[in-house]
């Protein structure tokens, strides 16, 4: 029986969501499907026009995952097999993964220690002849300063690409995701600040060239019915997925509310306790919290043990940096080669910081960590 007290605290709750919501789901779905428009169509559509207004840019392209929405947006902006593609070695692994898939090569820097975000100085010190563009991850759901990105991306003549999987609604001294990369890509993983039933992802762009790009290489490179231009893929956005992304999204910037709210509570909780350092967000920066991490130095996975043993789901965002898997055995990087990566990846730790969790539900989870810290 999973009573108030003892219930198990996930890093996402779905169900209370979707109580949330009421019928507003079920009758979105019901409305497509009685359209019998079930790909692309008005709700894709709506979904795009929306996105790329709240990003400042002209374009939204829905497309099939957040994975697909690298892809497409590498091919959209530009970048070729054969290219160098510079991004992080902290993040979920398909940044690097989708730059690797479509035959160009990761080319990797080390983060800062402070947020873990992609740190631009390294990645200044770590572009090469071959490199052709930038692709910064907005990790957590704080942005990386990108007006600092931007300026190095124009002074060496790169392209620069936004992994903004985890930003939904963030932004960063007043610019948001979209508003000065060549294409930002969003992800609609359940889990995400904004999830679909589903999976799911999209892309925005600031031009028309990047942007019908974009829309041609979703749909096998096809300008027009029957007519290939060049070859692409299928990655076109279905419509039930749009159709549950337009209910929740007017929903989202009081949930990343909530989510700052309580992620103040932590940090508020968390100040002075030793061997628990929040990876803060930074002066200028409203972050979107899709985790609340902080850096336990002394034995993390212990602490996760125990918060598990008291109903807590704590995750570890990411246990492995990208250039340890060994997925990245060719790409020429090895142990040792970004320290800062490689602590956190010991030392990180995300906190359950949904919008449907309780003040009680968050002083539980701050007493099971002072406890298991040693700070009771
Ligand atoms: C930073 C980052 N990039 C890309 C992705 C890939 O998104 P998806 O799972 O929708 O393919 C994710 C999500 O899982 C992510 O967190």
């Amino acid at each position: 029986m999973n009573s108030t007290a003892t219930r198990t605290l996930a890093p996402v709750d779905l169900v209370s969501e979707r109580e949330f919501l009421g019928s507003a789901l079920r009758d979105a779905l019901i409305r497509v499907l009685d359209s019998g428009h079930y790909i692309l169509g008005p709700e894709v559509e709506a979904l795009e026009r929306a996105f790329a207004e709240r990003c400042r840019c002209r374009h939204g392209v829905g497309v099939a995952s957040g994975t697909d929405a690298l892809s497409v947006a590498l091919l959209g902006i530009g970048v070729r097999p054969g290219d160098r593609v510079l991004t992080t070695p902290f993040t979920f692994f398909a940044s690097a993964g989708a730059i690797a898939w479509i035959g160009a090569t990761p080319v990797l820097a080390d983060v800062e220690p402070t947020t873990g975000l992609l740190d631009v100085e390294a990645a200044r010190a770590a572009i090469d002849n071959g490199t052709t563009c930038l692709l910064p991850v907005h990790l957590y759901g704080q942005m990386v300063d990108m007006r600092a990105f931007r300026a190095l991306a124009d002074e060496r003549g790169l392209k620069l690409l936004e992994d903004g999987a985890q930003a939904h609604g963030a932004s960063r001294d007043g610019v948001v995701p979209g508003e000065l990369g060549d294409a930002c890509t969003f992800s609609f993983y359940p889990t995400k600040n904004l999830g679909a039933a589903g999976e799911g992802g999209l892309v925005v762009a600031r031009t028309d060239e990047v942007g019908e790009r974009m829309r041609q290489v979703r749909d096998h490179g096809s300008p027009e019915k029957y007519k290939h231009a060049f070859v692409g893929t299928n990655s076109r956005l279905q419509a039930m997925q749009a159709a549950v992304l337009n209910v929740k999204l007017p929903h989202l910037d009081a949930w990343n509310a909530r989510r700052r709210e309580l992620a103040a509570g932590y940090d508020a909780a968390f100040t002075g306790l030793a061997n628990v350092t929040p990876l803060g967000a930074v002066d200028g920066s409203t972050h979107a919290y899709h985790q609340y991490t902080v850096r336990i130095a002394e034995d993390r996975d212990g602490v996760v043990d125990g918060l598990r043993e008291r109903g807590i789901i704590a995750g570890v965002h990411y246990p492995l940096p990208v250039h340890l898997q060994e997925a990245a055995r060719d790409w020429g990087y090895g142990p040792g080669d970004f320290p800062v990566s490689e602590a956190l990846s010991n030392e990180v730790l995300s906190l359950p910081v949904h919008p449907f969790l309780t003040a009680d539900d968050q002083a539980r989870v701050i007493d099971a960590v002072r406890e298991l810290t040693g700070n009771a």
